[in-house]
């Protein structure tokens, strides 16, 4: 089996233009594993901490003071990987070394065994021998924390090709509603500036719901109706809107707050109108309540957990005894090491929550996400349509295709 030859580590910057760290793992001396940690902008409450005093360099000097302990380990064992971070962090946050150190170094040392192996990453991290493409679902309107003033309250409308048979499809169906919807966009107003939010989305000065009929409308003019070939989801990001001292959501841009009441109202209304096929966090990060009132409701949407279950197997844990969610989103780097991530997945799988592998806001070219998705039996992939470093997941997932182990697309 190959073993940890070298590890190093270096500051970069992610999308957003903000200090990063990446890892270097290098297997038998000659097999690169190389990882860049990506960081969200709407943060949970209950996330890994990212790096320890918000400094990406006290990050880098833990893994330099460090890195021995890692040489002469299996890259592939991932146990093992995950227990020597932990012998450095037993915190629960990873708030000693850095989630995102956690993130890099284990995903870092799987890429490079899968190389050694001469095997693709997703066949490395499971033990199956058929795998499926999740759909992909991506950012078509932004607004909330990924872009300004003027933009909806709500963080994300997304599209998803519920109806594609390839991932091609499924790809180029996404990539005609973006650009569809800018055409919709310029023409009801002239002075759009055809300006983004940091995940690909288009940011316009249109209210909640208005930007929610801009999207149906892109679909609309394609020819797809809603439901069939496509369908549209949001990611409310609601814990941004909610005010603890108030005990109420505070739309400012909209000009309007909601009750808890209101709140359920809000969602399950656009949850009808618009068909969603997936709507995430609509209530805020510990409204478990609130949410199982949703999930109820609405069984044929995936009523979706992100801030509310953090990637966190304990947290997910009691999700599912409120029956808070039907679905959630697995973004490595809010639980720390992939280790922890995949025993989140486990629980996911066995107790029928649907997974969503997620990108964060502020992202790396890289594309190992495309693998875990597929790996974590997910059911999406959530990492956006358009932009560099999205676009590079996608396109993972295209040269992955026609791949023996990989037959078709999830079903929801
Ligand atoms: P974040 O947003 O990466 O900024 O946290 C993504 C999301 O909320 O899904
Ligand atoms: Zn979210």
């Amino acid at each position: 089996m190959p073993k940890i030859t070298s590890v190093e580590g270096r500051i970069l910057f992610n999308s957003r233009g903000s200090k990063t760290i990446e890892v270097d793992i290098v297997s038998d001396n000659r097999f690169l594993g190389r990882v860049c940690s990506p960081s969200g902008a709407s943060v949970g409450k209950y996330e890994a901490v990212s790096f320890p005093n918000e400094n990406p360099e006290d990050s880098l000097k833990i893994l330099k003071q460090n890195s021995q302990k890692f040489i002469g380990l299996e890259s592939s064992d991932l146990k093992a990987i995950h227990d020597t971070l932990r012998s450095l962090d037993n915190s629960n946050n990873y708030s000693i070394i850095g989630g995102s150190l956690a993130f890099a170094v284990t995903i870092a040392s799987m890429e490079s065994a899968s190389k050694a192996l001469e095997q693709p990453l997703f066949k490395t991290l499971s033990t199956d021998s058929e795998f499926k493409f999740p759909i992909p679902i991506g950012n078509i309107l932004g607004g909330g924390a990924h872009a300004g003033p003027g933009t909806p309250d709500i963080q994300e409308i997304l599209i998803c090709a519920t109806g594609a048979k390839t991932i091609e499809d499924a790809i180029e169906t996404n990539l005609a509603v973006h650009k569809e919807l800018r055409k919709v966009l310029q023409k009801q107003d002239p002075s759009f500036t055809n300006g983004r939010g940091d995940e690909g989305g288009w940011a316009p000065k249109l209210e909640n719901l208005k930007a929610l009929e801009v999207s149906a409308k892109a679909c609309e003019n394609l020819g797809f109706t809603l439901g069939k070939e496509v369908a549209l989801g949001v990611d409310f990001a609601s814990s941004t809107q909610w005010n603890e001292g108030k005990g109420k959501y505070l739309y400012d841009r909209a000009g309007f707050e909601n009750s808890t009441g209101e709140q359920i109202d809000f969602a399950a209304d656009i949850i009808d109108k618009f068909k969603l096929i997936y709507a995430e966090d609509a209530v805020h990060e510990e409204a478990f309540e609130d949410m199982a009132e949703l999930a109820a409701k609405f069984p044929n949407t995936l009523v979706t957990g992100d801030d509310l279950t953090v990637t966190s197997k304990d947290i997910l844990t009691k999700a599912i005894k409120v029956k808070a969610c039907n679905a959630a989103i697995l973004k490595v780097n809010q639980a720390g090491s992939l280790y922890d991530a995949l025993e989140f997945a486990n629980v996911a799988n066995q107790n029928n929550v649907k997974l969503i592998t997620s990108h964060r806001s502020g992202e790396s070219t890289d594309s190992q996400i495309s693998h875990i998705g597929i790996a974590t039996g997910s059911k999406m992939l959530k990492v956006g349509v358009v932009g560099g470093e999205r676009i590079a997941k996608l396109n993972e997932l295209l040269r992955l295709s026609g791949h023996d182990f990989i037959c078709g697309m999830a079903e929801i």
